[in-house]
């Protein structure tokens, strides 16, 4: 017999519940991109940055015992922000009539679920739920290129959820590892449409 899932609620958080919880989150990123735990302090004055960005939203995934255990976030993207700035260097050079996809777009900064939770539909419940009632016409987001030997859940998760390329084997200065920049119209159908 399989075992019940265990009860996660996925919720919104507020900027001050994601502020307050900024190491946990940080903790969650760390341990699921399998990065050095000195990442935490780089990261944490970005993301606490990020709060402050038009449309930010936060979206966070707690365990029946109270933890965080998987969270998403994303804001409006736009000219002058880093990530905006890098892919139209990008697309520009790659494709220019890609463009268009920076117009009008909700960036998908992180999303992220401990190891340990992974593969029981959580990941995908905080990208519904984050994305859900966002107005922008597409939402964005880049990702470490596919290992076409072992696709893993990120990649498995974007295009079951029907994202396709806008721009690959993009590298970001100062980053030695090539990255996809995936897109998608929105609002996403609903989960028995998709
Ligand atoms: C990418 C990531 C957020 C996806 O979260 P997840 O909870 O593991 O993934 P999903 O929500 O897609 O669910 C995974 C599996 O559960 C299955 N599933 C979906 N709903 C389910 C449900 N209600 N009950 C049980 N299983 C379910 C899915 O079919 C999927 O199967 P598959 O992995 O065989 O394709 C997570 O794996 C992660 O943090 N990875 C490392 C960090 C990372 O790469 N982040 C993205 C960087 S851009």
């Amino acid at each position: 017999m399989t075992a019940a899932p265990p009860q996660v609620d996925v919720r919104f958080l507020s900027k001050e519940e994601f502020l307050a919880h900024l190491t946990e989150a940080l903790e969650v990123y760390v341990l699921a991109m399998g990065y050095p735990k000195a990442t935490i302090k780089q990261r944490a004055p970005l993301w606490r940055e990020h709060t402050y960005r038009p449309g930010w939203r936060a979206i966070g995934a707690i365990s029946s015992k109270g933890r965080l255990i998987g969270l998403a976030y994303g804001y409006i993207g736009a000219g002058g922000q880093w990530w905006h700035d890098e892919i139209q260097r990008g697309l520009r050079a790659a494709d220019p009539t890609k463009q268009s996809w920076l117009t009008d777009y909700f960036e998908l900064s992180e999303l992220h679920v401990l190891p340990q939770a992974q593969g029981g539909g959580i990941g995908e419940r905080l990208l519904r739920g984050l994305l859900s009632d966002v107005t922008t016409a597409t939402v964005l987001l880049s990702t470490p290129e596919i290992d076409p030997a072992r696709p893993g859940r990120a990649w498995r998760l974007y295009r079951r959820l029907g994202f396709v390329d806008v721009l690959r084997a993009y590298y970001f200065v100062g980053d030695s590892r090539p990255f996809a920049v995936l897109g998608r119209q929105l609002p996403l159908p609903d989960r028995r449409a998709t």
